[in-house]
C-alpha cells in the first residue's frame, strides 16, 4: 500500500522562483521535449498509452487512447485544447500548479501537440484567475524566447503556437464541448455527442481536450518512461496525482501522492482533523462525487476502489467536514451552486436544481416535512442519467449520498423544527466554539 508522497509536479514549489523557465530548466525541464522530438510522434503516443495515464480532469479516461482516436491527418488543422477552467467546488489543483510550475504545462502542451500533429494549441483558463492568466502569458513568452515555441522548435522542423484564452468564469465551460463553444465565441452550452471532439471539435476539426494536470504529467512520463510511471499507483490507476485536502483539516493543501493512497494516510500527513474534532463526511473528488464518511477512511483512492465503494475519484478534491457541520446546510450550499451554474439547456437540471434549492432551504430552516426527502430523491431520479450533461448528474450526488448516510439528521430538522447545528440552539456548536 502507498504510504509516501511522490512530489513530481510539485517538487520545487517551495523555491522562490519556481514559476520561471530558469527554475524549470534548473531541475531538468524541457528534457522531455528534447527526447520527444527525437522520437516518432506515434512512439510518444505509445509511451503515454503504456504509462496508463488516465485523465486527471475527473472522468479518468485513458489519455494516450484519447489521442489515438484522432482520425488520420488530412492536411487540415487539428487542435489541442487544455481544460484549465477548474470551477468544481473543492477542486483546487490546476490553479496552484499553473501558478507554481506553469512550464510543466507548456512543455506538456508542446509534447502532446507534437504527438498528435497539432500546430495551434489553446489553454482555456477560468476567467477569474487573472494572476494565473498573467503567469501563463509570461510562461508562453519565456518559452517562445527560448525557442521552445514558435517556428522550427529546437531545429526539429515542428511549429507550434499557443493561445491562452481567459473564459468568463462559468462552471459549465469546463464541460469539454461547452468549452469549445465558448472558445469559438458562443455561449457555453454542451454539444450533442456524437460527433465527439476527436472527430469534430474546435471549429469542427479533430481536437484533443485534456485537463491541465493530465498534460503537465506528460513530460515526466516521456523523461521517466512508462514503467517508472506505472511503478506508482495501482494496476489500473497508475502514477501520481494531486490530492487537495481542504476544510476541517490541520494542514490543508496539495498532497502529490500515488493513486491508491487512502484518506487515513493523507490525514496522517496533514496533521489530522482540526484539534478536538472528528471526521463526519468528505468528498473524494469534489462536490459532484457522492459523499463518504468515516467508514471510508481506508478506501484506496483510485478509480476502481472509489467506484466500487459507491462514489467517484473525480478530481481528488477531498473536502473534509467535522462533526460541527450540518450536512443539510452543506448540501444546500452545493445545490445553490448547481442551480446558479446550470446552463438551462435541459429541463431536468434547469428545473430540478431550482426546486431542490427550495426544498433544501425549507428543510434547513426547520420548515420542511418528511415527504420533502422523497421529493428530493424523486428530483434526483429525474436528474441522474436524464440530464444532457454531467453537471446535472453531479448535482444529484451530494443529495442522494447525504440522505443515504445522514437521513436521521435530515429528519431531526423536521422533528426539531430547526437546524440542530444552529448556533442559537446547538450545544454541540457552542461547545465546538468554546474549545
Ligand atoms: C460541468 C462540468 C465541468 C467540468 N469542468 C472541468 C474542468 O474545469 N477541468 C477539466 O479538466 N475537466 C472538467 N470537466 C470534464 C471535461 O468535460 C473533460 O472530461 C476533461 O477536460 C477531459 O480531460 P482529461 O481526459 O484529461 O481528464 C467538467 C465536466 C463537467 C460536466
Ligand atoms: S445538465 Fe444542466 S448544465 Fe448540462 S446541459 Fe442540462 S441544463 Fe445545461
Amino acid at each position: 500500500m502507498a504510504t509516501t508522497l511522490t512530489p513530481v509536479l510539485s517538487a520545487h514549489w517551495d523555491e522562490k522562483d519556481s514559476w520561471t523557465l530558469a527554475a524549470y530548466e534548473r531541475h531538468g525541464g524541457y528534457r522531455g521535449l528534447r527526447a520527444a522530438l527525437a522520437m516518432d510522434p506515434s512512439a510518444v503516443i505509445t509511451e503515454v498509452k503504456d504509462s496508463g495515464l488516465r485523465g486527471r480532469g475527473g472522468a479518468g479516461f485513458p489519455t494516450g487512447m484519447k489521442w489515438s482516436f484522432l482520425p488520420k491527418p488530412d492536411g487540415g488543422p487539428r487542435y489541442l485544447v487544455v481544460n484549465a477552467d477548474e470551477s468544481e467546488p473543492g477542486t483546487c489543483k490546476d490553479i496552484p500548479l499553473m501558478l507554481a510550475n506553469p512550464q510543466a504545462l507548456i512543455e506538456g502542451v508542446i509534447i502532446t501537440s507534437y504527438a498528435i500533429g497539432c500546430h495551434k494549441a489553446f489553454i482555456y483558463l477560468r476567467g477569474e484567475v487573472v494572476h494565473v492568466y498573467r503567469r501563463l502569458l509570461n510562461a508562453v513568452a519565456e518559452a517562445k524566447a527560448k525557442g521552445y515555441l514558435g517556428d522550427d522548435i529546437l531545429g526539429s522542423g515542428f511549429d507550434l503556437d499557443v493561445v491562452v484564452h481567459a473564459g468568463a468564469g462559468a462552471y459549465i465551460c469546463g464541460e469539454e464541448t461547452a468549452l469549445l463553444d465558448s472558445l469559438e465565441g458562443r455561449r457555453g452550452q454542451p454539444r450533442l455527442k456524437p460527433p465527439f471532439p476527436a472527430v469534430a471539435g474546435l471549429y469542427a476539426r479533430p481536437t484533443v481536450i485534456n485537463n491541465v494536470e493530465s498534460i503537465a504529467s506528460v513530460p515526466a512520463i516521456v523523461t521517466g518512461g512508462a514503467e517508472w510511471f506505472k511503478s506508482m499507483g495501482t494496476e489500473r490507476s497508475t502514477g501520481f496525482g494531486f490530492f487537495s485536502l481542504s476544510g476541517h483539516v490541520t494542514r490543508p493543501g496539495q498532497y502529490e501522492a500515488p493513486l491508491g493512497i487512502t484518506l487515513r494516510e493523507l490525514l496522517a500527513m496533514a496533521g489530522g482533523i482540526r484539534g478536538g474534532h472528528q471526521l463526519k463526511f468528505w468528498t473524494p473528488g469534489g462536490s459532484s462525487t457522492p459523499l463518504f464518511t468515516e467508514e471510508h477512511l481506508d478506501i484506496p483512492l483510485d478509480f476502481e476502489s472509489v467506484g466500487a465503494a459507491g462514489s467517484m475519484l473525480g478530481t481528488r478534491a477531498l473536502q473534509i467536514f467535522d462533526e460541527t457541520t450540518c450536512v443539510v446546510r452543506a448540501v444546500e450550499r452545493w445545490i445553490e451552486f448547481y442551480k446558479h451554474e446550470s446552463c438551462g439547456k435541459c429541463t431536468p437540471c434547469r428545473e430540478g436544481n431550482y426546486w431542490m434549492v427550495q426544498v433544501l432551504h425549507r428543510l434547513e430552516r426547520g420548515q420542511g416535512t418528511q415527504e420533502d426527502l422523497d421529493t428530493l430523491l424523486d428530483i434526483c431520479d429525474n436528474l441522474l442519467g436524464r440530464s444532457f450533461c454531467a453537471l446535472g448528474d453531479g448535482a444529484a450526488s451530494p443529495v442522494t449520498s447525504s440522505i443515504k448516510y445522514f437521513k436521521d439528521e435530515y429528519l431531526r430538522h423536521v422533528t426539531e423544527g430547526g437546524c440542530p447545528f444552529d448556533p442559537a440552539q446547538s450545544a454541540l456548536f457552542q461547545g465546538a466554539h468554546a474549545r
